[in-house]
C-alpha cells in the first residue's frame, strides 16, 4: 500500500511537471518582441549600464521563475516589469520553453580555475556554472558585467530571493568581480536569443 502511493505521488509530480512545460511553437511567436533587447548582441540596459542578460539556453523553469519575480514585485525592472506582467502563466511557460532551447550539457573540466569564494556556489551552480538541476539559473558564459550587477543587486537587497540573500551575504564585496568573470567564462556558454530564433540552439 505503502509503494503504491509513493507512485501515484510520483505519477502526480510529473504531470505537474509536464503540465508547466510550455510549448516552445507559441512561445516563438510570444516571444518576439523580446529579440529587440536579448536578441541584439551586446546590447546594454543604460542607468545603470550594464549587458543584458543572455536568455538563449537559459533554464526554462528560471525564466518563468524571474518572469514571476518582475510580474510580483521580487524583481525590479520598469520595461521586463510590464514585459511579464502583461503575459499570463501559460505564455511565460510557452517563451521559456523556446528560450530554453535544447537542453545544455557539460562540455568538460570547468574552464579556469575557481576563485576560493566559489566553493560555496558550485554547490547550485554546479563546477561549470550549468546547475546542478533545472531549479537553478545557468552562469555559464553569462555577461560577466551582468552577473555582477545581479550579485551587487542581491548583496543591496534590490532583488529579492531568500536563497541568494543568505549566500551573499557571507560574500565580500571585492570577490564578486572574480566570481563574475569565472562563471562568465564557462562553457558551454548561454546566448542571444536570436541564436535560438535563427538556429533553434545556442551554438
Ligand atoms: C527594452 C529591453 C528589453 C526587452 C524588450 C525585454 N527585456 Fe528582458 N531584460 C531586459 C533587461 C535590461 C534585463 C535585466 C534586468 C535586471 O537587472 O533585472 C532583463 C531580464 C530578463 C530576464 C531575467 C534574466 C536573468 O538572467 O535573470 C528574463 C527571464 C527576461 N528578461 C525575459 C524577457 C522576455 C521573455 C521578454 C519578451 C517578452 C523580454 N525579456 C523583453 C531588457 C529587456
Ligand atoms: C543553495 C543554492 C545556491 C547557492 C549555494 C548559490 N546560488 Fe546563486 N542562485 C540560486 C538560486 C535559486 C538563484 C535564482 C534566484 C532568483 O530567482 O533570483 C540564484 C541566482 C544567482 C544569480 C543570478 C543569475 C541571473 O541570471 O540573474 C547569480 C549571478 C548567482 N546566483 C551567483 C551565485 C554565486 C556567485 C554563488 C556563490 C557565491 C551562488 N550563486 C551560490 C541558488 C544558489
Amino acid at each position: 500500500m505503502k509503494f503504491r502511493w509513493s507512485l501515484l505521488a510520483v505519477c502526480l509530480s510529473v504531470a505537474a511537471v509536464a503540465h508547466a512545460e510550455g510549448d516552445a511553437a507559441r512561445g516563438k511567436v510570444l516571444g518576439y518582441t523580446c529579440h529587440g533587447c536579448h536578441g541584439i548582441e551586446n546590447y546594454k540596459n543604460v542607468y545603470p549600464t550594464y549587458s543584458v542578460p543572455k536568455l538563449g539556453g537559459q533554464s526554462a523553469k528560471y525564466i518563468t521563475d524571474a518572469l514571476k519575480g518582475y510580474a510580483g514585485g521580487d524583481r525590479v525592472h520598469s520595461t521586463m516589469t510590464a514585459h511579464a506582467a502583461s503575459l499570463t502563466d501559460a505564455q511565460r511557460a510557452d517563451i521559456a520553453a523556446f528560450f530554453a532551447a535544447s537542453p545544455m550539457r557539460t562540455a568538460g573540466p570547468p574552464v579556469g580555475t575557481a576563485p576560493a569564494a566559489a566553493a560555496v556556489c558550485v554547490t547550485c551552480h554546479g563546477n561549470d556554472g550549468l546547475g546542478i538541476s533545472p531549479d537553478y539559473p545557468i552562469l555559464a558564459g553569462q555577461h560577466q558585467d551582468y552577473l555582477e550587477h545581479a550579485l551587487r543587486d542581491y548583496k543591496a537587497g534590490k532583488r529579492k530571493n531568500a536563497v541568494m540573500a543568505g549566500i551573499i551575504s557571507g560574500v565580500k564585496d571585492e570577490d564578486i568581480p572574480a566570481l563574475a568573470k569565472f562563471f562568465a567564462q564557462q562553457k558551454p556558454a548561454l546566448c542571444g536569443t536570436e541564436k535560438v530564433r535563427d538556429k533553434g540552439k545556442c551554438e
